[in-house]
This record gives C-alpha cells, sequence and structure tokens, in this order.
C-alpha cells in the first residue's frame, strides 16, 4: 500500500468512490467523490492529540466489533495516508451542541469541521476492476448459533483475534470468561456449497485459510486440541498439500462430516456440536468445545449491481463479474478497455488475485502502450437517410455504443470501437437504418433462400449463435452424435441477431419449423442481449398465433457449446416437430402470411 502511495506513476484517491463511469475504451470519464475528512491529511502528523481527547467511543470496524475507537480515528494500521478521519455520524461536532475538543487539542490546526465533499472527474483510458468480495454473515443459520452464543465466532473474527494488533494482542481468549479455550472446532462450508445458502460455489479460500489457523494456534498453544469438521478438503494450490499434512502432524484432527447443530452448556457456557461420524458408519456424536470458528465463505458484493450498470458488466448466476472467456480471456471484461481483478470476478487467494491483478495491468499496459486499437471489422453501421432517431436501437445496446439525440438532431452514430458486433442493434431498428456488417440482412436472406430452394418441407431452419449453440453442435458433430440431416444451421454472432422479418421470411419460403437458438440466459457474450431475443420470439409466438400458426413451429432453446447431448436431443425433437406439419398446412402459412410486409434486404 506504502508503495502503491508513492509510486511516481499512481495517483491514490483515498477515502472516495467513484460515482459513475461513461465514455468507451480508450475515453473513459470517471466521476470521482472525495469524502470530507474533516481533517487536512496533508498537515495532519498523525501524532495522535485529537484522539486523546475525543469523548465518543464507537466499536471499531476494522476489528469487527470487537474492540472500540473514537470519533476521530485512523482506519486501520497501515492506512495511507497516514491522517486521522472524523466519522461525523458518531461525532458530538455534527449535533448541536458543539465539542470541538480535537481541534482544540490540535496543534497543526488540522480540523475543519466545515470541510465537504468533492466531486471531480478524470479521464482514462482503461478500467480495472477489483472491488473484492463480501463475506457471508451466518447468522441465518440457525444450526450454528451465531450471535447467540458468544464463543462462536467467524474465521474473519479470529484474524482479529489472533492478530497481534489486534483486539486482545494475538492472545486467544473465549469472550465470556476471557480464558484460552482447551478444545477449538472449526467448521468448514459455512454459507459455500449449499443451495440452500444460494451460494452452491466452493468459496476457494477456506479451507487452506482453517489450515493456517490451526497452525498459527499449535504454535503459540501446542496443548490446544483441534478438530476440523469438513465435507471435502481443498488443497489443490502449490505448497497447499504439505501444509494440510504439517497441520495434521501437529495433531489437528480433520473430521468428515459437518455438524448438525450447536448448543451451549449454560454452566461452563462450552459449545456442544452434534455430528455424524461418518468413518464410523453414521453414529451421531457429541463433542464439547471452548471455541466455534465457523470458516465463512466468500460472496459477490452487495453494491455489485451498481459497478455492474456503470461498466455494462455481465455477472454469472453466483453474482460474480463474468469474464469475457472463461479459458481464453479470463482478465478481461465483455466490456472493451474494462479489465478485472480478483475476487470480483470469482472467489479467490491472494496469490491468484496477485497474479490476475498482474495480467490485467499488463492487459492495461499494452492497450494504451500502443496507442491504437484494432477491431473486429463485425460491426454497425448506419445509415443516416434511414435514421429517424427514434432511440431503439441504443437504447437495446448492451455497451451503449450507440449514440442518437432527436432533441439535437443527432442520428444515430455508432462508436466503433466500444461496438461488439452483437447485432441486436440492426435487429431493432424498424427502419433498415443499421447494417450488421459481414452479417447483413441480404446475406442472412439469401442462406435462407438457398435452404428452401426445394423441398422446403424437409428442411429445420437453425438460427445458431457463433459462441454457445454453434459452438454446441460443433461439439457434436465431433463427438459423433447422431442427428437429423433435416437441420440447417444458420450462423449469426450472437441471438440478438434474428430479426423476426427472418423467421417470417423463412415461413414465407416454406419452413415448416424454425429453430432460434443461443446462450444461456446470462452467459450471452453480449452481456443481455438475448434477453432482447426472448421478448422478440415471445411477442412473434402471438403474432403468429394470431394468424393461425401452431407456436410449436417457432422453437427457441438455449443451448451451450459443452452441451452436444443437448444439441442432438433439441435437433431430434425439432425434427418430430416438422414431421407432424403437413405440406397443407405449409400452404396455409404461405397464404396466411403472403400479406406480411416483410424486410430481409432483398
Ligand atoms: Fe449467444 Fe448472445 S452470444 S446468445
Amino acid at each position: 500500500m506504502m508503495d502503491v502511495g508513492r509510486h511516481p506513476n499512481i495517483k491514490l484517491h483515498t477515502y472516495s468512490e467513484v460515482e459513475s463511469i461513461t465514455g468507451f475504451i480508450g475515453n473513459f470519464k470517471a466521476r470521482i467523490r472525495r469524502k470530507a475528512r474533516f481533517v487536512d491529511e496533508k498537515q495532519c502528523t498523525a501524532c495522535g492529540d485529537c484522539v486523546k481527547v475525543c469523548p465518543v467511543v464507537t466499536p471499531s470496524r476494522f476489528d469487527i466489533g470487537l474492540s472500540t475507537r473514537r470519533a476521530i480515528y485512523i482506519p486501520f494500521p497501515q492506512a495511507v495516508p497516514a491522517s486521522y478521519v472524523i466519522d461525523m455520524e458518531k461525532c458530538l461536532g455534527n449535533n448541536p451542541v458543539a465539542c470541538g475538543k480535537c481541534a482544540a487539542a490540535c496543534e497543526k490546526d488540522c480540523i475543519d469541521f466545515d470541510m465537504r465533499d468533492e466531486t471531480f472527474e478524470v479521464e482514462v483510458g482503461a478500467v480495472v476492476v477489483a472491488t473484492g468480495a463480501g463475506v457471508v454473515d451466518p447468522t441465518h443459520l440457525e444450526e450454528y448459533g451465531y450471535r447467540r452464543y458468544a464463543n462462536v465466532i467467524t474465521s474473519l473474527e479470529f484474524e482479529r483475534l489472533v492478530s497481534a494488533g489486534g483486539p486482545t494482542g494475538g492472545e486467544i481468549v473465549r469472550f465470556n470468561d476471557f480464558q484460552t479455550p482447551r478444545r477449538i472446532a472449526f467448521i468448514q462450508c459455512v454459507g459455500s456449497r449449499s443451495k440452500k445458502t444460494g451460494r452452491p460455489y466452493c468459496s476457494n479460500i477456506c479451507c487452506m485459510n482453517t489450515v493456517k489457523d490451526s497452525l498459527l494456534i499449535k504454535e503459540h498453544y501446542p496443548d490446544v486440541e483441534i478438530d476440523v469438521f469438513y465435507m471435502d478438503l481443498r488443497a489443490f494450490g502449490k505448497g497447499f498439500e504439505d501444509l494440510l499434512q504439517r497441520s495434521r502432524g501437529r495433531g489437528v484432527r480433520y473430521l468428515r462430516g459437518l455438524p448438525g447443530r450447536i448448543t451451549e452448556d449454560p454452566a461452563s457456557q462450552d459449545l456442544v456440536l452434534r455430528w455424524e461420524n461418518q468413518e464410523e458408519g453414521g453414529r451421531v456424536e457429541d463433542r464439547s468445545y471452548g471455541m466455534v470458528i465457523l470458516a465463512v465463505g466468500l460472496e459477490p458484493r452487495k453494491d455489485n449491481e451498481r459497478v455492474r450498470g456503470m461498466l455494462t458488466l455481465s455477472k454469472t448466476s453466483d453474482g460474480f463479474f463474468l469474464e469475457s472467456h472463461n479459458k481464453l480471456d479470463p482478465v478481461s471484461a465483455p466490456t472493451r478497455g474494462v479489465f478485472l481483478a480478483g475476487c470480483a470476478e470469482s472467489p479467490k487467494d491472494i496469490r491468484d488475485s496477485v497474479t490476475q491483478a498482474g495480467a490485467a495491468a499488463a492487459r492495461v499496459l499494452r492497450l494504451l502502450g500502443s496507442g491504437k486499437i484494432s477491431i473486429e471489422a463485425v460491426t454497425a453501421r448506419v445509415d443516416p437517410e434511414k435514421c429517424n432517431m427514434c432511440g431503439l436501437c441504443a437504447k437495446g445496446c448492451p455497451y451503449n455504443a450507440i449514440l442518437v439525440d432527436k432533441a439535437k438532431n443527432l442520428k444515430a452514430t455508432v462508436i466503433e470501437a466500444a461496438c461488439a458486433g452483437c447485432g441486436n442493434c440492426a435487429a431493432t431498428c424498424m427502419h433498415g437504418a443499421i447494417t450488421a456488417r459481414h452479417f447483413t440482412d441480404a446475406q442472412i436472406a439469401s442462406q435462407i433462400d438457398a435452404i428452401f430452394a426445394d423441398s422446403p418441407q424437409e428442411k429445420v431452419l437453425t438460427f445458431a449463435c457463433n459462441w454457445c449453440s454453434y459452438a454446441g453442435g460443433d461439439f457434436a458433430g465431433v463427438s459423433r452424435m447422431q442427428y437429423p440431416p433435416s437441420a440447417r444451421l444458420v450462423r449469426t454472432l450472437c441471438s440478438a441477431r434474428v430479426r423476426p422479418d427472418f423467421i417470417l421470411y423463412a415461413f414465407q419460403k416454406g419452413a415448416p419449423v424454425v429453430l432460434v437458438s443461443g446462450c444461456h440466459l446470462g452467459d450471452c457474450h453480449y452481456i443481455k442481449a438475448n434477453h432482447h431475443t426472448l421478448e422478440r420470439i415471445e411477442r412473434l409466438w402471438g403474432r403468429l398465433e394470431r394468424k393461425g400458426i401452431r407456436r410449436e413451429r417457432l422453437q427457441l432453446e438455449w443451448i451451450s457449446a459443452a452441451e452436444g447431448k443437448k444439441f442432438q436431443e433439441v435437433m431430434c425433437r425439432v425434427d418430430e416437430i416438422r414431421k407432424s406439419v403437413t405440406l397443407a398446412e405449409i400452404a396455409a402459412t404461405q397464404e396466411a402470411l403472403s400479406q406480411e410486409k416483410v424486410r430481409v434486404g432483398v
């Protein structure tokens, strides 16, 4: 932190919050709010005279409420800058009766009660999101009695307890009698790997954190007995297995199975864990401990949604930010010029976070150092003659890559550096003003023409998005999975490129059934573009039904790149639907749609 603070090329904005970010790769504008410290950080020498006279005592957030601080305080021992800040919500100076003792005690006149928050803008070329993760609050897990029993604590609270700079100076003591416990239990996977808590993922760090904590305890208190209750132990990193064996070697017992309930002995205030011994045929045992440490998992930060909105990021179903590609591009966000580092992307330990942060910094350097960027040629282009400035394209663009303003007579303009080429705008535009390069209406219409040029009743037209469904089809192919020869695929970059007109055009050409397939909702490679696909298909189902066309003749399926099997099953099922469509039904559909104005650029 000190090194960062001193680095000539790094400007630290401490005690500040990013309020908004606009712009695109190479041209981001961040609006930052610098909160008032009420202390001049340049003058403050952190002498501590103010703290000595401050009468307000309040729980310390850094010590997770295990110790207290004053209303004027340094947030944590190694804070940069090492300057005091006043917590105005707690300070008496904020009340009608002003205290002002700190101001009187400060020889350098650093205290300024009139200081106000400031906002300012900075221009940056790239953004690294390293907002970290939150920690699961186990209060709602009734069975563990956290907050009900004083000596049930979380692993984070234990970190403060065992720290030499912590509230007890590193002494491990019980909170009811301040004695060192003779027996300590760790319970793993608290809040992780559980569908019940809504966090089915592994938090990645808890096993090794417990192993490290057990060794710390053994170092200071060799006679303390330690039991670790676990489902699986995951010691997969460099040197981790070694550490686990060292812990076992020091007498730490690792017991498979999680306790079902904790109760407290009212006399001794010892904690009794009811546990099913899975290694001895599921025998239920009660074990008594002086302290229980819950190895709590990580969860996405509560304010992730705000960051996601500012940078048009995607989230995984777990709530962490989605990377561009899990294996090939795990550092970039889908929005160009935005990179991810640390637990904002997924739970990870310090080593992995540092690795990802280094990679993100290198990507930023590469981007900014080159002075220019190369983009894919697959971007949208607007014909200003046809644009009537309705703004629908800009509203639906997942990347905010289209500028349009009717009031200023600004016709739709594509920021090519920000455009990812999903084609959603081209599918949205009612006036045919937008062309998706390399996936133009005319090109797609030509493919439809070719498919239905002969024996249309024997074909199933499938629109497949490049990243998931098309790859799923590929996977089915290379895995030699058989599916009916009726399948005809038209590749688009995203399912959101599929204009309803393409589907109507196919029915006009005699298609018995049309399938639109894309990535699962939440997995779209263009943030949330496939939500527009869903809306369009739902509207089209209603339209077809009003024309007397069976709804099942238009199918929508989400197939991922790994779902070759699903691709095969869907193709077989859709082919059965095809067989059920008679020539008379096809003719009736063509008749019903003959008056429809279908615009496909031909
Ligand atoms: Fe597959 Fe959008 S990229 S649906």
